[in-house]
C-alpha cells in the first residue's frame, strides 16, 4: 500500500525488440526487465468507440500497460495532478505504480490493451469511489 507515488513516476518504457524480416518479437520477463512479480495478465478488447473505462485507482497494485494493437489513452490522477498517456506500440509499456487513479479512452478499433498485474484479482484493492481515493492520497 503506497501513497507517495506521483504521475510523474509512471513512465513510459521502451520494451527490446527482436526484430527479423518475418516480424518481431518484444519480451517481458519477471526479473529481467520487469521490476515485480507478474502474478496475472489479462486483456481489453472490443471496446466499443467512444467507451470510457477505469475509474479507480489501486491500493498496492502496479501494473505494466501495452497496446498490443491499436491505441489508447490513460489519464493518470496523484489527486494532484493528471497526466495524459496515449499508446500506440506494442514496444512500449506504461508503468502504473500503486496508488494512482485511472481513466482510459479513445480506443481505437480493434485495439488490445494489454494488462501484466503485480497481483492477482481482488476487489479490495480498489478505490471505486473518487473522495475515498482523496482520503486516501491525503492520508
Ligand atoms: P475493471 O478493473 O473495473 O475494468 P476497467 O478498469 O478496465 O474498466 O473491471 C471490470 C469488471 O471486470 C469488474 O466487475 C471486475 C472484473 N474483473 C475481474 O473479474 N478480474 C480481473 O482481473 C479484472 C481486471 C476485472
Amino acid at each position: 500500500m503506497n501513497n507517495k507515488f506521483s504521475v510523474n513516476d509512471c513512465c513510459v518504457v521502451e520494451l527490446p525488440i527482436v526484430h527479423n524480416e518475418s516480424g518481431n518479437i518484444s519480451v517481458l520477463e519477471n526479473h529481467q526487465n520487469i521490476p515485480f512479480d507478474i502474478k496475472r495478465i489479462y486483456y481489453l478488447y472490443d471496446v466499443p468507440m467512444g467507451a470510457e473505462r477505469g475509474g479507480h485507482g489501486h491500493y498496492g497494485l502496479q501494473q505494466y500497460v501495452v497496446a498490443a494493437s491499436g491505441s489508447f489513452t490513460f489519464v493518470l490522477d496523484d489527486g494532484k495532478n493528471k497526466k495524459e498517456v496515449f499508446l500506440n506500440h506494442p514496444n512500449k509499456a506504461l508503468h502504473i505504480k500503486p496508488g494512482i487513479w485511472r481513466e482510459m479512452k479513445d480506443f481505437s478499433s480493434g485495439s488490445v490493451c494489454l494488462v501484466l498485474a503485480s497481483m492477482e484479482y481482488t476487489e479490495s484493492d480498489y478505490m471505486r469511489d473518487y473522495q475515498e481515493f482523496l482520503n486516501f492520497r491525503n492520508g
